[in-house]
């Protein structure tokens, strides 16, 4: 078992059954325990851990509708009126397992109500282990904005356990390694070269990769946790990949892995574009993503869509659109202004990638 220990939460990687859940659980014997959990985490993954942890057998299960698009307060509203009908307490547990939809609403769930509750992250999917679970924020979308409304409350605990990826559906994994791909690039040229050819289910699973990933994530999150100054750098590929996912949430939505992979390319393209980033280091960044993903070809009206929708990103001041930008593989600034201009020239570039690679 790896731990990786913080101030703010420890995580800890391997076999779940060798963990500290155990004794965890035992010191919630006399109070009550609810799982949460997706359809799919449910069909599943929760008879593993049921099995595992036979404690569990008493526990309520909260059921949450599948996808982003439940990622919302009607949702919630249902399961806190569940939780006051079933006479929750403060006391009680909660254990999220699923991927980052089921963690950012399970922990959102939890720490509003009566003013927070204990809860554990057991993250499902790839992108909840190296992402999602890490670093204490949680939160729902508000209409076509993600992430709007949440708290910063970190998880008593997070058990990383590659074992639940064994039914993860292939999409998932890419889903994910965009996130690897993000932290590689802005931290670790080093992890960018073991990565860059990633492709097969057995490379994801990969536990000293897993384990960088969250070092990462846990070294940025500790020096800030509030997200002040450092933490901005989590959002390289988000400024403009936030905006692609809220465009077409309300159409044909795409993974939260598929926008960030556009938008790393977009702002890739943009650190080129600002004389930070060489050529030749963007061509490697391009020649990845457009392996993996597919690019979208965006007409006029989208690109404008899409750059209104970058006006509510959270790193904006005083009505200026701000990004994480690149000085090199491995290397990043935050707060770098972004003019209209530049951003419809980036989406522009990565339109026209999909004529290229498609
Ligand atoms: N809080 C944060 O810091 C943070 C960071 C990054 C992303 N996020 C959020 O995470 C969400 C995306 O997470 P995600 O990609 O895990 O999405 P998700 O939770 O929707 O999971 C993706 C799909 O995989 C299924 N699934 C999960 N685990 C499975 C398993 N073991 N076997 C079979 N199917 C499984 C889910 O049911 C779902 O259909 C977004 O809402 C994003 O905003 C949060």
């Amino acid at each position: 078992m790896r731990v990786i220990s913080s101030p703010i939460q420890d995580v800890e990687v391997g076999n779940i059954a060798d963990s500290s859940l155990e004794k965890i659980l035992e010191s919630y014997s006399d109070r009550g325990i609810i799982v949460i959990v997706d359809q799919n985490t449910h069909d599943l993954c929760l008879e593993f851990l049921i099995t595992t942890f036979p404690q569990l057998k008493k526990s309520e299960i909260i059921l949450l509708p599948v996808g982003e698009e439940n990622k919302v307060m009607e949702v919630c509203m249902q399961v806190w009126n569940a939780f006051s009908e079933y006479g929750f307490g403060r006391k009680d547990l909660v254990l999220n397992l699923g991927g980052g939809v089921v963690t950012d609403t399970g922990g959102f769930l939890a720490s509003v109500y009566k003013r927070g509750m204990d809860f554990i992250h057991i993250p499902t999917s790839l992108l909840g282990m190296i992402d999602a679970s890490i670093g204490g924020k949680n939160g729902i979308d508000l209409n076509q904005y993600k992430n709007q409304l949440g708290t910063i409350t970190a998880p008593k605990r997070v058990f990383v356990d590659p074992i639940f990826m064994g039914t993860l559906p292939e999409a998932e994994f890419y889903n994910g390694y965009a996130e690897m791909l993000k932290y590689a690039l802005i931290r670790d040229k080093v992890l960018f070269e073991e990565i860059k050819d990633f492709s097969k289910e057995k490379d994801f699973s990969d536990l000293d990769v897993i384990v960088k990933c969250i070092q990462i994530k846990v070294d940025i999150v500790d020096g800030d946790l509030y997200e002040k100054a450092e933490r901005k750098l989590l959002n390289f590929g988000h400024t403009v990949g936030h905006a692609i996912e809220g465009f077409f949430l309300e159409s044909v939505p795409i993974s939260h892995g598929h926008a960030v992979a556009l938008g790393m390319c977009a702002e890739a393209y943009l650190s080129m574009d600002k004389g930070k980033l060489s050529k030749d280091e963007y061509k490697q960044i391009e020649q990845v993503l457009t392996r993996v993903y597919p690019f979208i070809k965006f007409t006029d009206e989208d690109t404008k869509a899409i750059i209104k929708l970058m006006y509510n990103d959270k790193k904006n001041e005083s009505g200026k659109i701000y990004s994480v930008l690149l000085n090199g593989i491995g290397s990043s600034t935050f707060h770098n202004e972004l003019l209209e201009s530049e951003i419809g020239k980036a989406l522009l570039h990565i339109s026209m990638l999909s004529d290229i690679y498609n």
